[in-house]
């Protein structure tokens, strides 16, 4: 059964290379439990979609909430899905344009189309919030 995780955190201090190195971490170590997924971050907050097999994707989370880099982890949408949204991406880095006019256009360039409307419209007010 696969399952797909929507959360968001909270790091207001984490440094740019912080982020490059959890991309890293999560290039290297998702293919092998097969997970698949996409990272936001806005400067001050995390926006993560995880997708796979529930057991590894809840160990995942395990690990995730436990990560000093970050707190608050709240998970926005938790469901069962009967095909990955995001299949081609060990993690995706989705980046927030500067301007708030353009990024609703970028999101939506950027985003999968095989996202549940739903879903998508979360992420997309999440990137939309200053
Ligand atoms: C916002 C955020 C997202 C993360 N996403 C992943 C991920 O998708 N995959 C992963 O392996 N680790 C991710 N991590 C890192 C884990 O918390 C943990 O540091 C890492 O899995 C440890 O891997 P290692 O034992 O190979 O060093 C993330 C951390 C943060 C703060």
């Amino acid at each position: 059964m696969l399952s797909q995780y929507l959360y968001i955190s909270t790091a207001p201090t984490l440094p740019r290379e912080d982020v490059d190195a959890i991309l890293s971490t999560s290039a290297r170590n998702n293919p092998a439990q097969g997970i698949t997924g996409l990272l936001l971050f806005n400067g001050r907050n995390f926006l993560q979609l995880l997708e796979g097999e529930e057991g590894a994707v809840a160990n995942l989370m395990d690990t995730i909430t436990a990560d000093p880099r970050h707190s608050g982890v709240s998970v926005l949408d938790k469901r069962g899905i009967a095909q990955r949204a995001c299949p081609d991406w060990a993690m995706k880095r989705v980046l927030i344009a500067e301007s708030i006019e353009s990024r609703r256009d970028m999101l939506e360039r950027e985003l999968p189309e095989s996202l549940d409307p739903e879903v998508r419209k979360m992420i997309v007010n999440f990137a939309v919030l200053n």
